[in-house]
């Protein structure tokens, strides 16, 4: 069994957390095991749940046309979530919930080992811009070692509010320019100091 399909066997028969007693299925995430891109959400809802997808509801089908837009199938990328288990009733995920399940993210990120990492929505972004507020932050990548982050408001949030909608659909447009960006740097860029805020566009 690869490496990868052990962590999600894992995540699957966790109990470390209370989410873990009322879920249906935990959700692991999906996508090839070499994704250059992470999109990583907030927790499962009620349809991920139920099938044991990331982002299958009405946030997924807008991430899908999303991605269509800028020319990615949802196929080439590797979806999950902060938290692997839905909250009862959809409520935002805890802390110590977060916590407990930061390893599993760790590990998915070290196998899989993503260019660029984009941050859907606040909880995710919490985790890589601590203390930041994404009405601020988003749409600007950060490179920290050879990985960029990439804050951007999570899809759920934009159906609800247009004035975000119009903000997330230029933000995803940024998305092929950090790519080339970061085939550039693979080619001999000099690195960049650690933490430093790019300022792309
Ligand atoms: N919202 C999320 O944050 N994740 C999902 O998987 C679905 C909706």
């Amino acid at each position: 069994m690869s490496e990868l399909a052990e962590l999600y066997r894992e995540i699957q028969g966790c109990q470390k957390c209370v989410l873990g007693q009322s879920r249906s299925h935990a959700v692991p995430g999906e996508g090839p095991d070499d994704a250059a891109i992470m999109f990583i959400g907030e927790a499962p809802g009620f349809h991920e749940d139920r099938q044991g997808r990331p982002f299958v509801g009405a946030a997924g089908s807008y991430l899908n046309e999303l991605l269509d837009r800028i020319g990615l199938k949802r196929e080439e990328v590797y979806i999950t979530n902060v938290i692997k288990c839905r909250p009862p009733a959809n409520r935002d995920p805890q802390p110590v919930e977060i916590e407990t399940c930061q390893p599993y993210l760790d590990r998915q990120i070290a196998l899989i080992r993503p260019k660029l990492i984009v941050t859907l929505g606040r909880f995710s972004m919490q985790r890589y811009f601590p203390g930041a507020s994404i009405t601020r932050i988003h749409g600007q990548p950060k490179r920290v070692g050879n990985v960029i982050y990439y804050p951007i408001f999570h899809p759920a949030a934009a159906l609800h509010q247009p004035r975000w909608r119009e903000t997330l659909e230029a933000d995803f447009q940024k998305i092929p320019e950090l790519l080339a960006k970061l085939d550039e740097v693979e080619e001999g860029e000099p690195e960049w100091p650690q933490a430093q805020q790019l300022s792309l566009f």
